[in-house]
């Protein structure tokens, strides 16, 4: 535990929260186990952050735009604070974990700090800034203790998040990851395999194997169990009242042939990879330590397309990486084309503090990043928009995860590719259902019960 901040009194016991998620679904997940931590303690959910005792921000510090997010949120809860004295300020997760103490300089309002690997300590923490009224964090260096198995407020829903691996060792060039979630540590069969149990109890029926690199999965030294990524998918199957197992993220460096035949069985695993590619050039995946290059990229892509014909491939990409030249940014575009991505997350690179990209010279000048992004961008819908088209007329196997935000009477689910679809139906959440396909546009469908 580290003691910092200014001191800003002494506070009365918070009787509710309000909690605000960032980032990806590792922060999504963890976000469920601050709220089990907060109830445990006996703080109920509040309906808005106005009405809270106690504001939490679970953090993002994937890219900058991450971090100016949360300095306007916080300038806000700071302004809250001015008129209610009493209320508490938690900054948790991977931005509290970059930027430690000097948090506390910057923004003042912030009561508790607490990093992603120590989430188990904020109830302490909690409690040390309620007798003492100074600022106080907690910011381990690795995974001792699993988020996983704290309490779960878990959000309403046939879906779940369950994490196997924590951590990345993969040191990407530009990637913060490593620098903030510590070394990969693989959780252990038998507590994963329990929680699917514990998960599938409570109606839960379809699962997401979560990690930044699942097919790193029980590779690292020290590991105890002998298991594999496979091996805990098919045991993942096996489970009653699990309907579909995904996972996330793979990295192509890690996906083996007993992953590819999983996928090709006919089980629960849905046809769904998201395989971030990053680049297509191969100096640039060089320069980002990928460890592969492009040939190897797509000789991959075609093993799995090969063995898995009905395979939903999505990927990330980044543009404007430093000293990214026009022809090494057409190796993306062509990429692209080649592998033909169902959809894709693309993003502008973004130097990050303490990363090897981030002394790197070449940066691109301004506006250039954007242009290249929006040339991304068309060849990545036009690509989804085939695809989409291509199914328009087929009936397919939808998991219904919730009333539909748009249209009363109707329902949003996914196709077993992850794709949503929204129809008119009396299905309620956690019933599959056969729906035809009338429309689509480039990420989505409308479809009708067959
Ligand atoms: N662990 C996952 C991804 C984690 S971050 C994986 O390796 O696949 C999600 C995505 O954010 C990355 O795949 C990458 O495309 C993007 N990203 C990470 N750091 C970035 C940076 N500094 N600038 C821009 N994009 C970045
Ligand atoms: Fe970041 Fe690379 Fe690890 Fe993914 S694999 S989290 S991009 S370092
Ligand atoms: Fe962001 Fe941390 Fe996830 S930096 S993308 S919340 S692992």
């Amino acid at each position: 535990m580290v003691k910092g901040g200014s001191g800003m009194g002494r506070s009365v016991r918070p009787q509710s929260y309000f909690l605000r998620s960032f980032g990806c679904q590792m922060n999504e997940h963890d976000t469920e186990r601050i709220a089990g931590l907060l109830e445990e303690m006996g703080i109920g959910p509040a309906a808005s952050p106005e009405s809270a005792d106690l504001l939490v921000y679970n953090t993002c510090s994937i890219r900058e735009k991450a971090d100016s997010r949360l300095a306007g949120h916080l300038s806000y809860a700071a302004r809250l604070k001015r008129d209610r004295p009493s209320m508490l300020v938690v900054v948790a997760g991977c931005l509290a974990q970059s930027r430690r103490d000097e948090f506390f300089a910057d923004f003042p309002c912030v009561d508790v700090l607490v990093g992603p690997q120590s989430l188990h300590e904020l109830p302490g923490l909690l409690e040390q800034r309620l007798a003492d009224g100074a600022g106080v964090g907690a910011y381990a260096e690795e995974t001792t203790r699993w988020s996983a198995d704290l309490p779960r407020v878990r959000v309403d829903g046939p879906c779940a998040w369950v994490q196997i691996v924590a951590g990345c060792t993969n040191f990407c060039t530009y990637c913060i990851v490593p620098h903030v979630r510590g070394p990969e540590a693989s959780r252990p069969a038998t507590d994963i395999m329990a929680e699917v149990e514990g998960l599938a109890a409570e109606g839960v029926r379809e699962i997401t194997l979560l990690g930044q690199n699942v097919n790193a999965y029980g590779k690292e030294p020290g590991f105890q169990g002998g298991e594999t990524f496979a091996g805990l998918l098919r045991s993942a199957c096996a489970v009653d009242g699990i309907e579909r197992v995904r996972f996330m993220t793979s990295h192509p460096k890690d996906v083996s042939e007993e992953l590819i035949q999983v996928l090709a069985e006919r089980n629960q695993v849905c046809e769904h990879v998201h395989l971030p590619a990053q680049s297509g050039n191969d100096r640039i995946l060089a320069a980002m330590n990928r460890t592969y290059d492009r040939a190897g990229y797509v000789g991959l892509v075609r093993r799995l397309r090969s063995a898995v014909p009905d395979l939903v491939l999505t990927t990330d990409l980044i543009v404007g990486f430093p000293g990214e030249t026009e022809e090494e940014f057409q190796d993306t575009l062509s990429l692209v084309e080649e592998c033909r991505f169902d959809s894709a997350f693309t993003f502008i690179y973004s130097p990050r503090r303490g990363t090897a990209a981030a002394a790197l010279p070449g940066r691109l000048p301004e506006g250039a990043g954007e242009e290249r992004m929006a040339r991304l961008v068309d060849v990545v819908q036009r690509l989804g928009m085939e695809h989409n088209q291509a199914m328009v007329g087929q009936t397919v196997e939808v998991l219904v995860e919730r009333a539909s935000r748009h249209a009363a009477g109707e329902v949003m689910g996914r196709t077993r590719g992850h794709k949503p679809v929204n129809f008119p139906s009396a299905a309620a959440p956690g019933d599959l259902v056969q729906v035809r396909l009338l429309e689509a546009t480039s990420t989505s469908f409308r479809g009708q019960e067959a």
